[in-house]
């Protein structure tokens, strides 16, 4: 299968500038110029089907579409290098990697935008690969590719590098926004959409570091060949994470589409140790889960969400037979608790009750009642937030004990406790060591 962002992920290479122009690097960004007027570049981006890979799917011309010109005020490219979704670790792999990818990327949605300042913001954990794009960036701009008149053509951008300090809200657009700003991390209401009242009340392009690394090789092969690689509506290929109880986890890039069996089981070797599969994450931790019996399916936006889960930023997480739903539960809504940032009362409270209601069952005090008060606390926390946070801390809070309730029901009945879980263990008169699970990778 052809690699496309993937072919620079060498062993512990990071391709600089020689060596990006060298294989053809910022050729893309040459030809923009004299190929393309703003407008058209938004068509050629639309008729590729590229979504946004770093979380909601959109498509990125149709968002770009959105974007009001002659407004007076300037427009904004923002980049979002946040990375905050569990599971989910490939904009690193960009960043660190090929960061003039990024750059190039970045060059293409501005002049499509009318835009001459662009922001990233950088995952604060993200030191090294901070260190590498902003080298990128000061490269770039001693050898006229960024500043005034790039590439000696009539047009200024600047890239301004900018890192957060590690909190999951930040990485949702708005939150990202006033962060930005210099404030603290709140998401806004929407509308008005960033598109049209973004940063510093201008209108603002914000997009993922994967989405607009795709961009030069649309412009270089072209729209049509992009929106064929993929499925219907989903152009192209993707990075996908795969983590957890897989033979090679790793960072995959694959056609939109792909099946989740091939992936698991062709692609990343199949489960440890030849043991069962029992679940899977498709999409991020904020992803519906699939079970083992679901896993025939298209891993594409479309498909994903018929299912009723998501295709979301890419993090696929598998589960083998050792796990614990109830525990991995547990653990995933600690960490919504923690993350949620308190604007709300449906996500502030809502979280923190159902993970002390999961701590409880997971300290072996669970009662009858817990797995019907867990479904009532999720029936208000979807769809009643100022930002998307809780429906995705709702998306497993519901999935997990709908497919998995007679595991919810036993491990209550038998008054289980994750204590009686941790490595080493083995549960009577099973070959399966406990602890091994979810403690692992969550
Ligand atoms: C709680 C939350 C966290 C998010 N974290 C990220 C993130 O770390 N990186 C990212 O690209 N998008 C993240 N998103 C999605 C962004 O809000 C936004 O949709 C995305 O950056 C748009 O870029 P795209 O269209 O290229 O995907 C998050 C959304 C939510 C609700």
């Amino acid at each position: 299968m052809e690699k496309l962002i993937s072919k620079y992920f060498v062993g512990g290479e990071s391709f600089g500038l020689d060596a990006y122009e060298k294989d053809g690097g910022y050729g893309a960004a040459r030809l923009i110029f004299d190929k393309f007027d703003a407008k058209g570049l938004i068509e050629e981006v639309k008729k590729s089907n590229l979504r946004g890979l770093g979380g909601a799917g959109f498509p990125t011309g149709m968002k770009w579409s959105f974007v009001p010109q002659n407004t007076g005020k300037p427009v904004y490219l923002v980049v979002n290098a946040d990375e905050g979704e569990p599971g989910t670790f490939k904009d690193k792999y960009i960043l660190w990697h090929v960061p003039h990818l990024l750059i190039e990327g970045m060059i293409i949605a501005a002049y499509a935008n009318n835009v001459h300042k662009a922001y990233v913001y950088i995952r604060g954990e993200y030191t090294e690969p901070y260190r590498k794009f902003q080298q990128a960036v000061d490269d770039a701009y001693a050898r006229g590719y960024l500043g005034k008149n790039i590439f000696g053509k009539k047009y200024d951008l600047e890239i301004v590098v900018h890192r957060g300090a590690g909190a999951y809200i930040c990485g949702e657009e708005t939150g990202l926004l006033e962060s930005l700003e210099g404030k603290k991390g709140f998401p806004r209401l929407k509308p008005p959409f960033p598109a049209v009242v973004g940063l510093f009340g201008c209108p603002t392009v914000i997009n993922n570091v994967e989405t607009l690394s795709y961009l030069p090789f649309i412009i270089n092969r072209g729209a049509e060949w992009f929106a064929k690689l993929g499925s219907e509506k989903n152009g192209g290929m993707r990075l996908f994470c795969v983590s957890g109880h897989v033979k090679k986890p790793g960072v995959y890039e694959l056609p939109l589409g792909i099946s989740l069996r091939k992936m698991i089981y062709e692609i990343a070797g199949g489960i440890r140790e030849d043991r069962k599969l029992k679940a899977v994450v498709p999409g991020g931790l904020s992803a519906a889960i699939l079970s083992a019996g679901e896993i025939d399916i298209g891993m594409d936006f479309d498909q994903l969400k018929a299912a009723g889960s998501m295709a979301g930023s890419g993090g696929v997480i598998v589960l083998d037979e050792t796990v614990s739903m109830v525990e991995a539960l547990m653990v995933t809504m600690r960490f919504y608790a923690h993350e949620s940032c308190g604007q709300c009362s449906p996500c502030r409270e809502g979280t923190g009750w159902v993970y002390k209601i999961l701590s409880r069952i997971t300290g072996g005090h669970g009662r009858s009642e817990d797995i019907h008060n867990l479904a009532d606390i999720c029936s208000f926390m979807g769809g009643t937030t100022i930002c998307a946070l809780a429906d995705g801390a709702a998306m497993p809070l519901r999935s997990y004990p709908q497919k998995f309730r007679s595991e919810f029901e036993a491990y209550i009945r038998e008054k289980r406790s994750s204590e009686a879980q941790q490595p080493g263990y083995e549960s009577a008169g099973s070959e399966i060591k406990r602890g091994e699970g979810v403690g692992a990778i969550l």
